[in-house]
């Protein structure tokens, strides 16, 4: 398939031609931002761009806040103190830090439900699609280990419950959990060695994000309508497009100064109310919390992590059939990584002709239910697990997988989609051009 037809950068001043035949940076830069975009992407076209605004703010107030933190298990929570209290601006750049991950989770959300509904993981940006689940695992990762870091109750004692998950992993799981910690149990080793990585990861998901950049920008932005950006002539790809610089960037600009807007209200008002009140607690290792919850932005997933107990029969009925060595805690660990490994497969289980949620009049109702059910496994994974509680988190996480494994799938036969318009220019002048006489010019018949 091939990019589409526009104008490429053609150096003018001598210096330019010189760059270009030794060095060509300003033609990459240029071609970047003069990207075409198709020209009716909506506000969910803007959390790519928050995502990779939050990303370099919290590796810049990371940076700062190493200079003050000390890896140490006697000195990390006191250091973290100092830095609250004696550095200057200190505070505000923790808390910057501390809400900046949940600024990046809640973009990355809306990002992947935004890609969920407009069919964006689909044929051909795969590539992309798959990329983005490998960033959200490690962006996972490195938020788990930065909450290591200030070495209160909830970093030890959530520490000591994450990474005995992995000794669940039948035969080598001890091995496994004693290599993660460094030694037999969270202490010094860990800690050092999740400050390492917390360090090193977001570098390495920098360049993720180029990559994932790079693979977008081949294939060209999906959009609304899943309509692809006429190729035939450079004319039409144009009548489709708008360079990315200035209408795109202004756009994005203008959403994410809004965002900031809340996000600094948050930090300067309420900046301890996403966090756990015992994580200000020094972390004690005689001393186990009653309830060790993980970050909100984890607890989908430790839900569908906890959903799969030892009295659901599934459990019963593999733990049975694999002779013991799949058992309830192996089975939720399976089932949290087995969830992401899902989205990741979607554009190879949804089987619809039609890209965008759009024109799919059954789909649009399952994917609601699908956004309800995350916000469902969310709330859920907060509760102790008692009562009621697990038979939602149950209910919740056999849907997120029947979704991707059933649903879309089976969607793809059995529901017959509208028909979407035939160019993207369509659409757009069907939303966006000027009315005549009360109707607008261009009427999109699938509207
Ligand atoms: C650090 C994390 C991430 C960054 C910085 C990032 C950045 C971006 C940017 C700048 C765009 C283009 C603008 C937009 O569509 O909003 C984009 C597009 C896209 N992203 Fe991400 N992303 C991240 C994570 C993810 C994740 C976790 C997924 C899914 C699992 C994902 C899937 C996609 C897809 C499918 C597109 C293409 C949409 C299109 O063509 O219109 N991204 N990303």
């Amino acid at each position: 398939m091939g990019g589409i037809p526009h104008d490429h950068y053609e150096p003018s001043s001598d210096f330019e031609k010189g760059m270009q035949k030794r060095l060509p940076i300003i033609g990459l830069l240029h071609d970047t931002l003069m990207i075409p975009t198709p020209k009716n992407l909506n506000w969910m076209w803007i959390w790519g761009i928050v995502l990779t605004f939050a990303l370099v703010m919290q590796i810049v107030t990371g940076i700062v806040l190493v200079m003050h933190y000390v890896p140490h298990v006697d000195m990390a929570f006191s250091s973290v103190e100092h830095i609250m209290r004696d550095v200057n601006g200190g505070a505000m750049i923790r808390y910057f830090h501390m809400n900046g991950a949940s600024l990046m989770f809640f973009a990355m959300y809306m990002h992947i439900f935004r890609s969920l509904y407009y069919g964006s993981y689909k044929a051909p940006r795969e590539v992309t699609w798959i990329l983005g689940s490998l960033m959200m695992v490690l962006m996972m990762g490195i938020a788990f280990m930065g909450y290591v870091l200030p070495w209160g109750q909830m970093s030890f004692h959530g520490t000591a419950v994450i990474t005995g998950l992995f000794g669940a992993i039948p035969f080598v799981g001890e091995a496994v959990q004693t290599w993660l910690l460094g030694a037999g149990a969270v202490g010094q080793p860990a800690l050092n060695r999740f400050f390492s990585l917390h360090y090193l990861l977001p570098f390495i998901l920098l360049g993720l994000t180029i990559l994932h950049i790079w693979a977008f920008h081949t294939t060209g932005n999906n959009n609304p309508t899943g309509v692809e950006v006429r190729r035939t002539s450079k004319e039409e790809a144009q009548k489709d497009t708008l360079p990315f610089w200035p209408y795109f960037v202004i756009k994005d600009l203008f959403a994410l100064a809004i965002i900031l807007v809340v996000f600094v209200a948050i930090v300067g008002f309420m900046p301890n109310y996403l966090g756990h009140p015992d994580n200000y607690i020094p972390a004690n290792p005689l001393a186990t919390p009653s309830h060790i919850v993980p970050e909100w932005y984890l607890l989908p997933f430790y839900a569908i992590l906890r959903a799969f107990d030892s009295e659901v029969w599934l459990v019963i009925a593999v733990e049975f059939l694999s002779f013991g060595i799949i058992d309830a805690k192996f089975f939720g660990v399976i089932a949290m990584f087995g969830a992401i490994v899902v989205m990741a497969l979607a554009p190879w289980l949804d089987t619809s002709s039609v890209r965008s949620g759009r024109y799919r009049p059954m789909f649009k109702w399952w994917f609601a239910l699908l956004v309800v059910d995350f916000i469902v496994l969310m709330w859920v994974g907060a509760r102790p697990a008692e009562g009621i509680y697990p038979y939602i988190a149950l209910l919740g996480a056999t849907y997120w997988f029947a979704y991707f494994l059933v649903v879309l799938p089976l969607l793809g036969v059995l529901e017959k989609p509208l028909t979407p318009p035939d160019t993207i220019e369509e659409d757009f002048n069907a939303h966006y051009a000027p009315k005549v006489g009360g109707t607008k010019t261009i009427v999109n018949p699938a509207e």
